[in-house]
């Protein structure tokens, strides 16, 4: 193990386990402005009037009228509304803000405005929905010949559903107006420079006239990757208009209800096979936006390169949509896109393997793609592509191949196992030219006369533990102790935008900046003067650039690599189906902390069997969400957890620092392709969709799936 990867104590660690941590809802409470909103109960319909009874002295409505610069909230594209004007197009659509003294006399306003609706039809469902937001189409070798050349064919289709982010700390900013009429945003998030473009746009104001400040997050998972944009313009525009700091924390219903989640997905596939080579495959895949845009045009891209998986097929053909809905918008969530793909492609190949009479497992490995292969997009893999060993490893600490064909043969009494293994892989960091054409990522490094040293970035510490693992780069570069090293929250007034908190970028690409500026810094130093260094991301020489509109070249730079065995128990009598074991071995690069690498892995696996199993979410019929609790949304609890088992491997990646790269997404991408083959072996039968929750075993076993 390289020494870098030795575990610390975690830099917010005493903060956070004395109780001392300043989150959103600890601020003091005097001096602020509650903020509630009033929400859409229609699905779509056109607002005709509102009736808002006498408020108050001190209490105030805030609605469109009050948005002193564009009602858009600037996301990727600007059709998400700050506040509705003429029409609704969800349940939960925000129409206005109440914002007064007391909490509770906000609330009760808010229960006595009548809202008369022109109700117009709305879509609900994704097969019905003529409103394409975003399609791709790529491909590459000859589809129709590999087709009529195939030994066998198949078509299948796949079906996911929604899954919530489920972090403990609720969504949740305050906004004040400062004397010079600078906007001020500080609470829960993932990425302050979002923020701050988006107020900049509602608020009409310049980039110096808006601060945006982190402060400690409990959790995110995606979930306030895009969110927060909007209700920081909310809360900036009534800050504005009442002149008083205005504070919004969401309860955990409205969070659950109405604030972003993962796209549900239907795809199609179908397959060639000749001999035991896949040598084609026609993929169409569409997600579920919701109502608004927001992040699924990069959501979805994700998604589609994905979309054949970790093996290497010659014919493709890939169209992609993500459609319209009138339903909560989807946006970020951990795996972005990639989940649902995976999760298709990995079941397809155990059911192509099923009707070929061999093993998965041996499909796959003649299948897998290899260091110098072209990826999906006929980009390359540059870079060494270590899933041979780690199936070894996972098959030998999992007895895989022994229980897989044992729980083959028919099994007898009420109780029933199976065993499934899923491939996959994670493209680290923005997909395509992202980081070098809007990002452009800038770090300082602050030396104080004293010797100290400020890690000057915009990326948060959202749990992930970027504080402690920036600290430890620039430690080591410099040949300081680590408390000499100072990360705080960032504050948009004093660092630099180094980009967001997302898609396993922080590390490998700002952590690399900074290890650069740290050697910069090093070899510059003077005792006892006040030094900053900057450093600017350049795109590594060796990709060929991708082409967005023909969906070509190098999506990523590289890519982490994961391998998971799920073991299951169902329960013929009562149909709880059990994980009894869970083994899997991640390729993140090195690891720059091994206690955080192995704890977000063990943490992602849960929440990957929780997305396959039990996270079930839908809307009614009238577009509501209903599984708007967690007595009415089930997550796994520590009761859940089962005997794991996580192994790193470290195939280093020479441009990132000391070789790490992504790892965050790695065990949500995967679990769902293991839990479904475990599944199926279970209950001797084919599965084609998630979650598979109780419920759909006990289908099974009345013979009604
Ligand atoms: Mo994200 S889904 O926070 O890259």
């Amino acid at each position: 193990m390289e020494q870098i990867s030795s575990s610390v104590i975690k830099k917010d660690h005493f903060s956070k386990v004395s109780g001392q941590a300043v989150y959103a809802a600890d601020y003091s409470k005097d001096e602020v402005l509650f903020g509630q909103l009033l929400r859409s109960a229609k699905a779509k319909a056109r607002i005709l009037n509102i009736s808002v009874p006498k408020l108050p002295e001190g209490y105030f409505v805030v609605d469109e009228n009050d948005v002193p610069g564009v009602n858009r909230v600037s996301i990727v594209l600007d059709d998400t509304p700050v506040f509705a004007e003429e029409g609704v197009e969800y349940i939960g659509d925000p129409i206005l803000m109440i914002v007064g003294p007391v909490e509770e006399t906000v609330q009760e306003i808010i229960t006595k405005i009548v809202v008369e609706y022109e109700e117009l039809k709305p879509v609900l469902d994704l097969r019905e929905s003529d409103e394409v937001f975003f399609e791709y189409n790529y491909g590459k070798g000859d589809i129709q010949k590999a087709f009529a050349e195939a030994d066998k064919v198949y078509m299948e289709e796949f079906e996911t559903g929604y899954q919530e982010q489920a972090y403990l700390e609720t969504n949740g900013l305050i906004a004040k107006i400062q004397d010079d009429g600078k906007v001020t945003i500080n609470g829960s998030m993932q990425c302050p420079y979002y923020l701050h473009g988006a107020v900049a746009k509602a608020m009409g104001a310049t980039a110096d006239k808006v601060q945006i400040i982190q402060d400690v997050t409990g959790g995110g998972f995606g979930g306030k990757e895009d969110y927060p944009s909007i209700l920081a313009c909310q809360a900036a525009v009534a800050a504005y208009k009442v002149k008083k700091p205005v504070r919004v924390i969401f309860g955990r219903r409205e969070d659950m209800e109405f604030t972003s989640k993962r796209h549900p997905s239907l795809t199609k596939y179908r397959i060639a096979v000749k001999g035991n080579k896949v040598t084609a495959m026609d993929i169409d895949v569409i997600y579920n936006s919701g109502a608004y845009t927001t992040l699924s045009a990069v959501v979805l891209q994700r998604g589609l390169i994905c979309a054949s998986g970790v093996y290497d097929v010659p014919n493709l053909k890939v169209r992609g949509r993500a459609v319209k809905t009138n339903t909560v918008p989807c946006g970020a969530f951990r795996g972005f896109g990639a989940p649902q793909t995976f999760f298709a492609v990995e079941t397809l190949m155990n059911h192509v393997a099923k009707d070929l009479g061999i093993e998965a497992l041996e499909l796959k490995k003649l299948n897998l793609v290899k260091q110098g292969n072209f990826t999906s997009t006929s980009g390359k893999y540059h870079f060494p592509v270590p899933l041979p060993e780690m199936i070894e490893k996972v098959s030998e600490v999992s007895d895989y191949l022994k229980k897989h064909k044992y729980y083959n043969r028919s099994q007898a009494g009420r109780y029933r196992r199976g065993i499934g293994m899923s491939m996959i892989f994670h493209g680290a960091g923005f997909t395509g030219s992202g980081e070098r054409d809007h990002i452009k990522a800038v770090t300082k490094l602050h030396k104080y006369p004293d010797g100290r040293v400020e890690i000057l970035a915009s990326n948060s510490d959202i749990g992930q533990g970027i504080k402690t693992t920036f600290s430890k780069i620039v430690a080591k570069e410099l040949e300081i102790p680590l408390d000499k090293v100072i990360c705080e929250n960032p504050d948009t007034d004093r660092v630099p935008d180094s980009g967001p908190t997302v898609a396993s970028r922080s590390l490998m690409v700002v952590g690399e900046l900074l290890r650069r500026a740290a050697v910069n810094l090093r070899l510059n130093w003077i005792p006892g003067e006040e030094q900053v260094v900057e450093e600017h991301y350049k795109e590594p020489d060796f990709m060929t650039s991708f082409n967005m509109d023909k969906f070509e070249g190098d999506a990523y730079p590289t890519y982490s690599w994961g391998v998971i065995v799920i073991e299951v128990e169902v329960d013929l009598l009562t149909a709880a189906n059990t994980v009894i074991g869970a083994w899997a071995s991640f390729d993140v690069g090195t690891p720059i902390d091994v206690n955080i690498v192995t704890g977000q892995m063990e943490g992602g696996l849960l929440q990957g069997i929780g997305y396959s199993s039990m996270e079930y979410m839908t809307a009614d019929k009238k577009g509501r969400i209903r599984n708007n609790s967690y007595s009415d949304y089930l997550i796994p609890t520590s009761l859940d957890v089962p005997n794991l088992m996580v192994m790193l491997h470290a195939e280093k990646y020479p441009y990132g620092p000391y070789g790490a790269k992504g790892a965050g997404e790695l065990p949500l991408v995967g679990a769902p392709g293991a839990y479904i083959e475990a599944m199926e072996q279970a209950l001797d039968t084919d599965l084609n969709h998630i979650p598979f929750t109780a419920e759909d075993t006990m289908k099974v076993i009345m013979g009604e799936k």
